[in-house]
C-alpha cells in the first residue's frame, strides 16, 4: 500500500521533509511556485503525505511517535509557507503597481468642503467686535407677540409698520394677542430689560421677517443685528464712539462715520449712521461701491425713548441708553461689491465659491 522505501523509518523521513523544507520554500519566487512547493512538501504524494497514508500499517507502539511527527511538521512547514506566501503577495502587488504605472501621488477622490456664508462672515464679525467690547450676546423667538414687536417700543396702534401690509402676522385681529414673525431684533431690547437689570450691554443677531418682495435691495426674510446699551450717564456721543470703532473694524482704520437725523418710535433723538466708502475714500466720481457719494448708508440708532426703558420696568431718571440696528446682508453686499441681495439667496455655487 505505502510506496515509502520499506526500509525507512517514517520518523526519519518526517524529520528529512522538515530540514529540507527552509530552502524549498525561500527558494519559490512567485505564489504559483510557491503553491508547486508546497504541494511537494505537504500535498498527498509528498514524502509527509505518504506516512500520513501508511499510517494505518504501522506497529501500534510506533503509531504515537509518527503522528506526533507530523503534527510537528505540518505545523512548521505551515508556519514558513504562510510567512513567504505574504513576502511574495506584497511584491507581486508593487510590481503590479508598476507595470501598471499607478502614480501614488494623484488626488484622491476629495468631499467637496462648505464655506461660511458672506452674511454669517458679516453676522460672525460684528458680534465679535461686540463681545470685544464686552457686550453679551442675546437673542429671542422670530415668531414675537405684537406687544414687544411694537407696543412695548413706543409704536402707537395706529403705526403704519403694523398693518398687514408690511408685517406677517401668525394670529392677527386681537391686539391684546396678535402674534407676528417679528420685522426686526428691536424687540430683543424690551425682552432682555424686562428679564435683567443695568447695566446692559447686548447684541442681538438674528432673522427678520417682512412683507417685502425680493429685489435688490429687498428680502422678505433677512438678518439685523441690533445692540442696546444701557448704564448710568450714557450719552449720544458713546453711541457715535461706540459705532465709530465699529466702523473702523469692519471696514478699516481710516474709516469715519456721521449722523444723519430719522425717526424711529423707540429712539428720541434718532439717527440713521453712514460710513465713508472704504474704497474710494471721499467721493470719487463712479466709485463702484459708493457711486461717488463718498458715503454709504449702514444703519439705524438712536438714544433709547424713555418710554420704552419704563415699559420694561427701568427708571428713565437713573440710567439712559443707545440702540443701534444694522442688516448684515447690507454689510456683506457693500464689503464684496455685490450689486443685488438677490444673490446671496440664490445658493448658486458659483457665487458661493468666491467666499
Ligand atoms: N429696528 C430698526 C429697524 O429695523 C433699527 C433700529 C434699531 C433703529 C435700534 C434704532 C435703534 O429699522
Amino acid at each position: 500500500m505505502s510506496n515509502l522505501p520499506p526500509d525507512m523509518d517514517p520518523v526519519a523521513i518526517l524529520e528529512k521533509a522538515i530540514a529540507d523544507a527552509p530552502a524549498a520554500i525561500a527558494a519559490a519566487s512567485s505564489l504559483e511556485e510557491l503553491g508547486t512547493v508546497e504541494a511537494s512538501l505537504l500535498g498527498k504524494d509528498s514524502s509527509a503525505g505518504q506516512v500520513r497514508r501508511s499510517m494505518g500499517g504501522l506497529d501500534n507502539d510506533l503509531k504515537p511517535k509518527v503522528g506526533a511527527k507530523l503534527n510537528e511538521a505540518s505545523e512548521k512547514i505551515g508556519a514558513l509557507l504562510s510567512d513567504r506566501r505574504m513576502e511574495l503577495e506584497a511584491l507581486e502587488t508593487e510590481k503590479r503597481m508598476a507595470a501598471e504605472g499607478i502614480d501614488v501621488t494623484l488626488a484622491t477622490v476629495t468631499i467637496p468642503t462648505g464655506s461660511i456664508h458672506p452674511v454669517q462672515q458679516a453676522i460672525d464679525e460684528v458680534v465679535d467686535i461686540f463681545v470685544g467690547l464686552g457686550y453679551r450676546v442675546a437673542t429671542g423667538p422670530e415668531a414675537e407677540l405684537a406687544y414687544y414687536n411694537f407696543d412695548a417700543l413706543n409704536t402707537p396702534a395706529s403705526h403704519p409698520s403694523r398693518w398687514e401690509s408690511d408685517t406677517m402676522y401668525l394670529d392677527w385681529g386681537d391686539p391684546e394677542d396678535e402674534v407676528l414673525l417679528r420685522t426686526h431684533t428691536s424687540p430683543v431690547q424690551a425682552r432682555w430689560m424686562e428679564t435683567h437689570e443695568p447695566p446692559v450691554y447686548i447684541v442681538v443677531p438674528g432673522r427678520c421677517y417682512r412683507k417685502d418682495t425680493v429685489d435688490a435691495t429687498h428680502l422678505p426674510v433677512f438678518h439685523q443685528i441690533e445692540g442696546l446699551a444701557v448704564d448710568a450717564n450714557i450719552q449720544f456721543s458713546d453711541l457715535k464712539g461706540t459705532l465709530l470703532h465699529f466702523a473702523r473694524e469692519f471696514f478699516g482704520p481710516q474709516s469715519e462715520v456721521r449722523l444723519r437725523p430719522h425717526f424711529f418710535p423707540f429712539t428720541e433723538p434718532s439717527a440713521e449712521l453712514d460710513v465713508s466708502c472704504f474704497l474710494c475714500d471721499g467721493g470719487e466720481p463712479g466709485c463702484r461701491v459708493c457711486s461717488g457719494a463718498g458715503w454709504l448708508e449702514l444703519l439705524g440708532c438712536g438714544m433709547v425713548h424713555p418710554n420704552v426703558l419704563e415699559s420694561a420696568g427701568y427708571d428713565s431718571t437713573k440710567v439712559t441708553g443707545f440702540a443701534f440696528g444694522m442688516g448684515p446682508e447690507r454689510l456683506a453686499m457693500v464689503r464684496h461689491g455685490v450689486d443685488s441681495m438677490k444673490h446671496l439667496i440664490d445658493n448658486d455655487l458659483r457665487f458661493l465659491e468666491r467666499f
